[in-house]
């Protein structure tokens, strides 16, 4: 599988699975079928409630651990340095492991010390608990504040990212230092596959529109995605995407769709233009 790798000890898989919001058994068996079916890359977080399903996932299939990049995050209530190493440790026992590949900041809180929280992300990971860390849900401000100002060594961005919402100056800025741009709610939640000019697209290859979604996202480099589906036909259309080659035409059609869908905006979410 194509694989983004940097600096930072990055190798992380171009397709991942998504697991929110699947909890429990139907986690378990969701997460177990993909990784049977060749995905070796798992999302999960402490607020998505389902660590110990991935974990017993984990347990049961013949799949190595060292094979499988696994990446976790820490809710933005738990940023305080106590707090944040507590985060992290209760996700390794209920992950079932003693080092995550990739540890996220899940999103920034406000009124907090930004440096000390950063500092304490950089300690875990220079103990092993954290192969790599990286920032979520980071407006391009705060992102450039981690990275020039205070320095630490992120290896990844994980962000909403799709066809219908415009990231490219995000993303110029993580090709820019070096870091992986991992493409949350990638298929906007069925959306772009509902657009007229998404599903031409797929007629004229003969694949499905939610391909069509994903080609677009992997073919830009430095671009990971993370596509939730529980059921295997689901989990094998969105793998074999990789194999799908877009055209120009196909390019320009993607390009002119609107870019100003945000699907994921709680209450909490940062002012994205800071
Ligand atoms: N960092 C963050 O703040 C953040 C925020 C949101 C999400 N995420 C991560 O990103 C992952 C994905 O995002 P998401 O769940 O919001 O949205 P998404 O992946 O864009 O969409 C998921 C939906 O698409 C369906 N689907 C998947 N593959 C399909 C296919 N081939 N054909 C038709 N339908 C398909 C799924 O149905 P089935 O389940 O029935 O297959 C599910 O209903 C999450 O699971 C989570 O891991 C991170």
């Amino acid at each position: 599988m194509h694989r983004l790798t940097n600096r930072h000890g990055l190798d992380l898989p171009a397709i991942g699975l998504g697991t929110w919001p699947m909890t429990g058994a139907d986690c378990t068996r969701a997460v177990h079928q993909a990784l049977e079916l060749g995905y070796r890359h798992i999302d999960t977080a402490t607020a998505y409630a389902n660590e110990a399903a991935v974990g017993q996932a984990l347990r049961d299939s013949s799949v190595p651990r060292e094979a499988i990049h696994l990446t976790t995050k820490v809710w933005w209530d738990r940023l305080e340095p106590q707090a944040m190493r507590q985060s992290l440790e209760d996700s390794l026992r209920a992950l079932g492991t003693e080092q995550v590949d990739l540890f996220h900041i899940h999103w920034p809180a406000r009124d907090w010390d930004l440096a000390r929280s950063i500092e304490t992300l950089v300690q875990l990971r220079d103990e092993g608990k954290a192969r790599c860390i990286g920032v979520a849900n980071f407006p391009l401000g705060l992102l450039r504040q981690v990275v020039e100002q205070l320095g630490a060594p992120l290896a990844a961005i994980q962000v909403e990212y799709h066809a219908l919402l415009e990231q490219s100056p995000l993303l110029a800025f993580a090709r820019q230092h070096d870091l992986a741009f991992t493409a949350y709610t990638p298929l906007a939640r069925g959306e772009v596959a509902e657009q007229p000019a998404v599903c031409a697209i797929a007629e004229k290859h003969g694949v499905l529109p939610t391909q069509v979604a994903l080609a677009w996202l992997l073919e830009q480099p430095g671009v990971a995605v993370i596509p939730k589906a529980s059921s295997r036909a689901n989990q094998l259309a969105n793998l074999a995407a990789l194999e799908l080659r877009l055209d120009e035409q196909d390019r320009a059609a993607m390009a002119a769709l609107p870019k100003d869908r945000r699907v994921v905006s709680p209450e909490f979410a940062p002012d994205w233009q800071a």
